[in-house]
């Protein structure tokens, strides 16, 4: 019975964030349904601090009370399956986690189901992949904020510092805010990924630049207003040499995407939520189009649609290109907050986006120098990212770069669904016209919907002439 915390699945997430929790000085428990992997972990990784159980029975049994168990399995219905296996032997105020990409419904579903029982089940969202959790991962907590001060000092010491010391390690608020954050993280990740591959398109094949001097050039954009994780990962990877022929390794990974769905839910959930996050979305069905099973067949029929020609001055288009990355940047992030404000009301979380945004500054994937500055927006309680004085500066100072990059592109027939989305939400809510009087006076013509006036207060229905 002295073990501070216990860990269940000890797969790579797992592992690493037990040997980092191990690091700081608890005693940790873990165990995993099969017992090869922690034996395999008890022999590769030894650690004074860490004990491997065989039977869930006697983890359970190990650790201190209120009991802290972590789990790191898959999301969906092995969660389930723990919880049920772990309740006959939990007692009243024990704490479950769970730190898996789960979805926020069921976190929401779990912890009501679980305070019935007595149980206090928090959702964390945690970020930065194997190298964050073992050296300190970006978290968000949510579940009961009572409760939460009994995990609060393992998590922080275990989460990344940013620059100023403070941990990127906050209460989120109550259920599923957590895992809300993490699902929202992981789109903005989408984009900030998405429209680096875009860029990568146009310095390729407008700037004529080699994998060496694209590699350069990401690394020198890493130390300027642009230095984020991906961008730093970015440069490593195009100077990466194939280490099973000759030549780039970028150049022999096929142009296929994965994912997990963590992105789409977030568009789904934009979509229910009322929110344009149209980059996010935009990122998502990029992966799916690179999987179409008819690309190849497209391919033999329009390749030649489009002539690609390299402009004169290399030099300058840099420069637009990541002036222009910028501008579309800042509106990714804006998107993706403005989700979080929105559901912030519909679930009645009071997500504190400066919080949020702070802990995103170091340990998480779309972790960026910028985000120090969305922080003290959201500090100053601004309502919309692009309305703060230091985005405004910013994007009066870089929109244009951003449409002429997407209109070289669009000339010369290269893909660029992020960029030019970016574009189209800055033009749309910047302009007096939509075109949305068009489709009131529309839906008025076909179903009496109704219409307002710019003139006159309240509902009209015109009898229109057909
Ligand atoms: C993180 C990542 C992590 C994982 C994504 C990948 O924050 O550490 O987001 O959670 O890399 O789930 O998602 P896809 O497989 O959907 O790209």
């Amino acid at each position: 019975m002295n073990q501070s915390i216990g860990i269940i699945g000890l797969a790579v997430m797992g592992r690493s964030l037990a040997l980092n929790i191990a690091d700081h000085g608890y005693k940790v428990a873990g165990y995993n349904r099969s017992y090869s992997v922690t034996e395999e972990m008890l022999k590769t990784y030894p650690h004074e601090n860490f004990t491997g159980y065989e039977k869930l029975e006697d983890f359970v049994a190990s650790l201190e009370k209120p009991r802290k168990i972590l789990l790191m399995v898959k999301a969906g219905k092995p969660v389930d399956l723990l919880i049920e296996q772990l309740l006959p032997m939990l007692d009243k105020d024990d704490i479950v986690m769970d730190g898996g990409n789960s979805f926020y419904e069921d976190t929401i579903r779990r912890e009501a189901y679980l305070k019935e029982k007595g149980v206090v089940y928090f959702g964390i969202g945690i970020s930065g992949g194997e190298e964050g959790a073992r050296k300190g991962p970006s978290m968000m907590p949510s579940g009961n904020k009572k409760a939460y001060e009994h995990i609060r000092p393992i998590l922080e010491s275990i989460s990344a510092k940013a620059y100023d010391e403070k941990p990127c390690c906050a209460y989120i608020g109550e259920n599923g805010a957590g895992h809300f954050v993490k699902m929202v993280h992981n789109g903005i990740e989408y984009a900030d990924m998405q429209m680096i591959a875009e860029v990568y398109l146009l310095l390729k094949h407008i700037g004529g630049c080699s994998n060496e001097e694209m590699s350069n050039i990401f690394k020198q954009w890493n130390q300027g207003d642009l230095e984020s994780f991906l961008i730093g990962i970015t440069s490593d990877i195009l100077k990466e040499k194939d280490d099973m022929g000759e030549g780039d390794l970028i150049d022999k990974i096929k142009d296929c995407s994965g994912q997990k769905g963590t992105g789409r839910w977030t568009s789904i959930e934009a979509l229910k939520e009322g929110v344009d996050i149209s980059m996010i979305t935009a990122s998502c069905n990029a992966r799916v189009l690179s999987n179409h099973p008819q690309r190849s067949e497209m391919q033999s029929t329009y390749a030649s649609i489009c002539e690609q020609v390299k402009v004169e001055n290399k030099k300058a288009f840099i420069e637009q290109v990541r002036q222009g990355m910028y501008a579309a940047k800042i509106i990714a992030y804006a998107q993706g907050f403005d989700l979080l404000q929105q559901a912030s009301k519909t679930y009645e979380w009071n997500l504190q986006l400066g919080n949020i945004a702070s802990i995103f500054r170091a340990g998480c994937i779309i972790q960026a120098k910028f985000l120090d500055d969305i922080t003290k927006a959201y500090e100053e309680e601004v309502s919309h990212l692009l309305l703060h004085d230091f985005f405004k500066k910013h994007i009066k100072e870089t929109h244009q770069a951003l449409r002429r990059i997407v209109v070289l592109a669009i000339s010369n027939g290269i893909p660029v669904p992020s960029l030019s989305n970016a574009l189209a939400y800055l033009d749309m809510l910047s302009q007096p016209k939509m075109g949305a009087s068009l489709i009131q006076a529309q839906r008025d013509y076909f179903g009496a919907h109704t219409y307002e006036r710019i003139d006159q207060e309240g509902s009209f229905h015109h009898e229109w002439r057909k």
